[in-house]
């Protein structure tokens, strides 16, 4: 077996000079104090905006959100009204989920079992599509969770 002699570990010493260990030093200090002053920046503000003073959004919400506007905007409408701009190549308008006595009809899971499996399977128009493919369980309940926060909507009417 070799022997590891002295000299042989010395050799192992990592190779940098003064000035470099000296720039290392300095550079991972940098990253650091850059990081902390990330972290503080990150501190919410001590006021609430104006977009989020009046009510507070959660996560499934505020996801639900995006889905919707990316999937559903097209035909139910910026404000879930039934007003989207593909609404009058319809057959039956989406109904308007603003209307809180009439959401309140519809459970959660019938609204869930809509978007699942879409407008034939839950006896309503076939112009619903079914997004069950599209969408993971836990995104159609975000969906649902947003649909919910549209009936909490200020009437406009
Ligand atoms: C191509 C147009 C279109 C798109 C896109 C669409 N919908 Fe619909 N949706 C409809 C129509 C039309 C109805 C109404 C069917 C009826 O009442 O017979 C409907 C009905 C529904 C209902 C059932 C409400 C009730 O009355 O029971 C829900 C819930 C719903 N949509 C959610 C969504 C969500 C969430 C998305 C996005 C993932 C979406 N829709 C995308 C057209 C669409």
């Amino acid at each position: 077996m070799k022997k590891v002699t002295k000299s042989g570990c010395h050799t192992l010493k990592p190779r940098l000079g003064r000035g470099q260990s000296v720039f290392f030093f300095a550079l991972l200090a940098i990253i650091l104090l850059s990081v902390a002053f990330v972290g503080c920046r990150r501190e919410p503000p001590k006021t609430p905006s104006a977009a989020t003073a009046n009510y507070h959004v959660d996560w499934p919400t505020a996801r639900g959100s995006e889905l919707y506007s990316f999937y559903c905007l097209a035909c139910h409408g910026p404000a879930g009204r039934g007003d989207g701009f593909n609404a009058r190549n319809l057959a039956t308008p989406p109904r308007d989920f603003q209307d809180r006595r009439r959401m309140a009809e519809l459970p959660d899971q019938r609204l869930a079992a809509a978007i699942r499996s879409g407008g034939e399977a839950a006896g309503l128009n076939a112009e619903m599509p079914a997004w069950g493919s599209s969408l993971k369980d836990l995104e159609i309940d975000y969906l649902v969770a947003y649909l919910r926060s549209l009936e909490q909507v200020p009437a406009k009417r």
